[in-house]
C-alpha cells in the first residue's frame, strides 16, 4: 500500500517540518488544496504551497477542493505533480477537465465525495489515472473514516478487473493503523493528523505494520 503524506493538520507548516514528513517512510506528499468555496476552508495560495514544499523530493499528489477547477489546475500544474486530482462534484463539463490535465501531460484523478456513487462516474473510469475515494466529506482532517467507503473501494476494484481499466484507488480521510487495514484493496491512502499529530517514525512504524 503506497502512503501519501497529508500535511493539512499542521498549523502553519514551514519547510522543516515539510522536509521531517518528506524523509519518512512514504511514497508521496500529498496537497490539500481548498478554495473557501467548495469547501468551507482555505488553504494557500500556490506560492505558498510552493514555498513551503520546495524542499521535498517525493512526488506530488495534489488535491483540489475548489470550484474553480482549470484556474487551479494552471497554477499547480506548474509544480510538476505526479496526480493532479479535481472533484467530480466541482465540475460541469467532466470530460473537458480531465483532457485538460492529460493534455499537460500529468496524470489525472477524479474525487467523489461520500454521498456520491462510483455508478455515477462509471463513464468516465476508463480514462482516469487515479480515482479518490473520500472516506471524510472533504475539508477538514482528523474526522472519523465513514465505514461504507470501503464498498466503493472493492466496486471500483471489481470494475477494474472486469473492464481491465487502469487507474490507482486512493482513498482519503480517517486513515490510522486500524482503518488501514479495511483499505487493503486501495492501492494508496492518504495519511494526515494520524501522522502528524504523533511521533511521525512511530505511526510511520505503526501503519506499515
Ligand atoms: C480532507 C483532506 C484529507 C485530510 C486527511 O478533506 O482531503 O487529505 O488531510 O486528514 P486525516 O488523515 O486527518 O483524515
Ligand atoms: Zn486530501
Amino acid at each position: 500500500m503506497k502512503i501519501a503524506a497529508s500535511f493539512l493538520d499542521i498549523k502553519e507548516p514551514k519547510c522543516e517540518e515539510l522536509t521531517k514528513l518528506d524523509s519518512l517512510d512514504v511514497d508521496y506528499i500529498h496537497l490539500d488544496v481548498m478554495d473557501g468555496i467548495f469547501v468551507e476552508n482555505k488553504t494557500y495560495t500556490y506560492e505558498e504551497f510552493y514555498n513551503i514544499t520546495r524542499l521535498t523530493t517525493k512526488p506530488k499528489d495534489i488535491h483540489l477542493m475548489v470550484s474553480d477547477v482549470k484556474k487551479y489546475i494552471d497554477e499547480f500544474s506548474k509544480m510538476n505533480p505526479e496526480f493532479l486530482t479535481f472533484h467530480y462534484e466541482a465540475v460541469s463539463e467532466v470530460s473537458s477537465v480531465l483532457n485538460y490535465i492529460k493534455e499537460l501531460g500529468i496524470k489525472v484523478g477524479m474525487s467523489i465525495k461520500p454521498s456520491t456513487d462510483v455508478a455515477e462516474i462509471a463513464k468516465y473510469l476508463p480514462y482516469l489515472d487515479l480515482v479518490l475515494v473520500m472516506s471524510v466529506e472533504p475539508g477538514k482532517g482528523g474526522q472519523a473514516f465513514i465505514e461504507e467507503s470501503t464498498k466503493k473501494i472493492e466496486q471500483l476494484y471489481n470494475l477494474r478487473e472486469k473492464e481491465n481499466y487502469n487507474y490507482v484507488i486512493e482513498v482519503d480521510g480517517g486513515i490510522n493503523d486500524t482503518t488501514i487495514r479495511k483499505c487493503y484493496k486501495a492501492d494508496m491512502c492518504v495519511v494526515g493528523s494520524f501522522i502528524t499529530k504523533q511521533n511521525y517514525e512511530e505511526a510511520l512504524r505503526k501503519l506499515r505494520d
